[in-house]
């Protein structure tokens, strides 16, 4: 007779028993799929660095929203992307003037959707600005202040044409309280914001700077964005954030950062989501076309870490392809 009483493989010789006892489970519910919306309403652009994702004009978008929420992918996040002959400005004001792409393409979509649609919207500068920079500069620097208004005004732009959750993702100190003002003063005050609270300064952002055209003309992000080498720092930006009145808690980017995801899901009641951003999905897709790695079982294994890790929501570009492959 054997003396070990203990046999933790006892639980997983059976697949079934496998899933009756897997801790972190996955729900088409949790998905956020990003969109990138292109000024010309037919058209449809390849995404060199993100194989299987593509920039969509309005009426693709629809189509693709469309068959996506056939597959249950319920939410979206959506970044303009501005057309090469359209002027960009200093300050970013085409984000939000009366000619601005992201509120079109919300109207259309809740016009077509309705509420079987949350329309989440990135709201930053980088994409609109002439230098590429997530705020307005001043003396060679990017400046906080003076860009909180911007941000604000974008928000409300996007809430007007009904938008359902803004998420601003520029790391300016206090732009969460400049857009819940801004938008309580014009009476939006049920508008949730899903804050990029914790967004390091990150080299896993280089496919979707591409993507948005947004990478900045000088410098880089790193007097606004987190530093890696940063773990407690990501409890007070959380802190900050939920004292403005954020409703959701981000995390950006999910691999390397899923100490961080815990620790914001075990020191905060807010949801917690993660961004699994456009690096983290080209360096398994491009591992993956040379027969590197098994495509199914990393996407799954990083999904589940994520809520492993404590994910609430998962803002992923593998969305589509996990439902659509019944890989749930
Ligand atoms: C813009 C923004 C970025 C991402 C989301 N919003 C890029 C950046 O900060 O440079 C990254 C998303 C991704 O890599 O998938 N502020
Ligand atoms: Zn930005």
């Amino acid at each position: 007779m054997s003396d070990l009483v203990n046999r933790p493989r006892r639980l997983r010789f059976n697949p079934v028993l496998r899933d009756l006892v897997a801790e972190a489970r996955l729900d088409p519910r949790l998905f956020v799929m990003p969109h990138f919306v292109l000024r010309d309403p037919q058209r449809v652009e390849d995404i060199a660095a993100m194989p299987g994702i593509q920039r969509q004009g309005i009426e693709p978008l629809l189509k693709t929203v469309e068959s996506d929420l056939k597959l249950g992918i319920r939410s979206v996040l959506l970044f303009g992307v501005p057309g090469d002959d359209e002027p960009k400005h200093p300050d970013g004001r085409g984000a939000y003037d009366e000619n601005a792409l992201i509120p079109q393409a919300v109207a259309a979509l809740k016009k077509r959707f309705g509420s079987d649609l949350l329309v989440i919207t990135d709201v930053c500068l980088c994409a609109y600005t002439d230098h590429g920079h997530c705020g307005v500069i001043k003396n060679g620097k990017v400046a906080n202040d003076p860009t909180l208004e911007h941000l604000a005004r974008m928000a409300l732009a996007h809430a007007r044409a009904g938008a359902d959750v803004v998420a601003p993702s520029d790391m300016m100190d206090g732009r969460v309280a400049a857009i819940r003002e801004l938008l309580d003063e014009e009476g939006f005050v049920d508008t949730p914001i899903m804050s990029y609270s914790v967004k390091y300064a990150s080299g896993y952002y280089g496919p979707f700077r591409e993507a948005a055209h947004s990478a900045p003309q000088f410098g880089d992000r790193k007097s606004y964005q987190m530093d890696a080498r940063n773990r407690r720092e990501a409890l007070l930006e959380a802190e900050l954030d939920v004292a403005e009145g954020a409703d959701i808690l981000m995390v950006k980017p999910g691999l390397a950062y899923l100490d961080v995801l815990r620790d914001l899901k075990e020191n905060f009641v807010q949801p917690v989501a993660v961004y699994n951003v456009s690096g983290e999905y080209s360096m398994v897709k491009a591992a993956a076309q040379r027969g590197w790695i098994d495509e199914r079982a990393v996407i799954m294994e990083n999904l589940h870490a994520f809520r492993r890790a404590g994910a609430d929501i998962i803002i992923t570009y593998h969305a589509r392809e996990v439902l659509a492959n019944g890989w749930l």
